[in-house]
């Protein structure tokens, strides 16, 4: 039977949410259906197509009790809205269903794993109780399994904190039994990995420590995920209170990726490298999946904690939406991102420019728009005469714009969207340390409506974040300061949208 706070938020939404306009919506990056978002839950292809669930609270644009929103796409840029797939209506989820994960059982169904907090004595100040429940479904109802909660605090190792212990990513391996790794934390909020193991998917059992933070990376570890790419074992971990390190690591909460190998036999990983995920100001807690033609697809939520409650007077029915989907892989021991290639298909009215010289104020012909792309190859005009900026404006009237800006002495690469329109004095830019090659600098830069995502040199680093801006301001120009040449293609995304 299903219960009254599921009914109530299937009956909310499906009232509500259609009362946003299309427009007010980003055009291909996923929104929740009314209300607030976080991280990205439950990713995973079932029954020939994409499935998306998100951290949702339908009532109100701020965080509360979490509820798993749900969407369904076939190209992952086109979403529908299925209905609210958990609600927090059980005496070990009562405070909120978080974050986690679905799998495809061997009998069809589709399997959701996610962290169930109540508060300890019942009181809404009191500590976490974090504990990983089981639903079962059909892609569109679920039911919560009676042996809930199936990892609690007896499944937990010594000096590992209940308070902290959620966000279970779950897969299953070829021989058919399941593993799923947890974050976690000790008792002075050190972070750590726990790796679990099912051989039905319903009775679980610790296995190991995957990883411990060593102090370096933040506090506690949110959103794990685990998965083999390109001969490398590779673990993503949204940490929480990172200190920066140099320009590769910033305050607050980040994502990082660790490169290196799983000792299957210790059940231990061990990192060679790490790196930022995004080095923008707007993403958290990735979750991948493999699609059926074997592409590594990772996906974000496009927000900050450290800026959400910041947001703008104007009370929107929605806030939060998720990155682009990304195609991930291994090169040079390091990540690589790309737009998924789906993208491709909504490109129309191309413009191109070729070695196009300019020093000072520019604006191009058929540039301009708010769901766009383009591909920017920047190089100084005479290799002998180095310049010391290029500037693209964005999202631009007369007022208001925002800038992507690249000082190629420092190789520094900066987004700053203080002058987008808002009028909060929250984190308004941020800067990344970029690689040249051969004397250029390829930018490859995704607008919608309220975000840019910047690919640099390839896919060898990313930088997201989310403006506010009305959509009314199309404008896109250019400045140098020293003579630039550059290249540029351009596309419309959903130009129909
Ligand atoms: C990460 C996170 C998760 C948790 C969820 C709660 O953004 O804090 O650790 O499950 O959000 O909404």
């Amino acid at each position: 039977m299903m219960n009254q706070k599921l009914i109530f938020a299937r009956a909310y939404e499906s009232a509500v949410g259609p009362q946003i306009p299309r427009k007010a919506r980003p055009a291909f990056h996923l929104t929740p259906w009314v209300g607030w978002m976080n991280d990205p839950n439950g990713f995973s292809y079932y029954r020939g197509q994409y499935h998306l669930f998100y951290q949702y609270n339908p009532y109100d644009v701020e965080w509360d009790e979490m509820h798993w929103g749900h969407a369904v796409s076939h190209d992952l840029l086109h979403w529908t809205y299925l209905p609210c797939a958990l609600a927090p209506d059980e005496r070990y989820d009562s405070f909120g269903v978080f974050s986690g994960s679905a799998v495809e059982m061997k009998d069809g169904r589709q399997l959701l794993m996610y962290t169930g907090v109540r508060k300890e004595g019942g009181d809404k100040n009191g500590k976490d109780i974090q504990v990983q429940c089981l639903a079962i479904g059909d892609g569109v109802d679920y039911t919560k399994v009676e042996a809930n909660p199936v990892l609690d605090v007896d499944c937990l190792p010594e000096g590992k904190s209940p308070n902290d212990f959620r966000d279970p990513k779950m897969w299953r391996e070829e021989d058919g039994t399941y593993r799923c790794v947890v974050g976690t934390c000790d008792a002075e909020r050190n972070g750590a990995i726990l790796l679990f193991r099912s051989e039905d998917g319903f009775k679980w059992a610790f296995e190991s420590v995957l990883i411990e933070n060593d102090g370096r990376l933040g506090r506690m570890w949110e959103c794990p995920d685990f998965f083999s790419m390109g001969g490398y074992d590779v673990l993503l971990v949204s940490p929480q209170d990172m200190l920066p390190d140099g320009f590769e690591y910033h305050n607050g909460n980040g994502t990082v990726c660790m490169i290196g190998h799983f000792d299957r036999e210790h059940g231990k990983f061990t990192p060679e490298r790490d790196q930022a995920v995004d080095y923008g100001i707007d993403f958290y807690a990735p979750q991948t999946i493999l699609t059926p033609d074997g592409r590594r697809v990772m996906i974000g939520w496009m927000q900050n904690w450290d800026t959400v409650k910041l947001t703008d007077y104007e009370k929107r029915r929605w806030f939060g939406q998720m990155s682009l989907p990304r195609e991930i892989t291994i090169r040079n021991g390091r990540l690589y991102q790309q737009p998924i290639r789906e993208l491709a298909l909504y490109r129309s009215r191309k413009v191109e420019y070729r070695d196009v010289k300019f020093d000072g104020e520019l604006t191009l012909e058929g540039i301009e728009g708010r769901k766009v792309e383009l591909d920017m190859c920047i190089r100084a005009a005479d290799p002998a005469k180095p310049y010391h900026k290029f500037t693209l404006r964005f999202a631009q009237n007369e007022k208001y714009h925002s800038v992507l800006s690249f000082r190629p002495y420092e190789s520094l690469l900066k987004i700053d969207r203080k002058f987008s329109g808002s009028r909060r004095a929250y984190i308004h830019q941020r800067r990344a340390q970029v690689a040249q090659h051969d004397g250029e600098i390829r930018l490859h830069v995704i607008l919608d409506r309220f975000s840019i995502e910047v690919f640099v040199n390839g896919g060898e680093q990313v930088m997201s974040a989310t403006i506010l801006t009305d959509v009314s301001a199309q404008g896109i120009s250019f400045a140098a300061d020293g003579e630039i040449t550059m290249d540029i293609t351009k596309y419309s995304l959903f130009a129909e949208e």
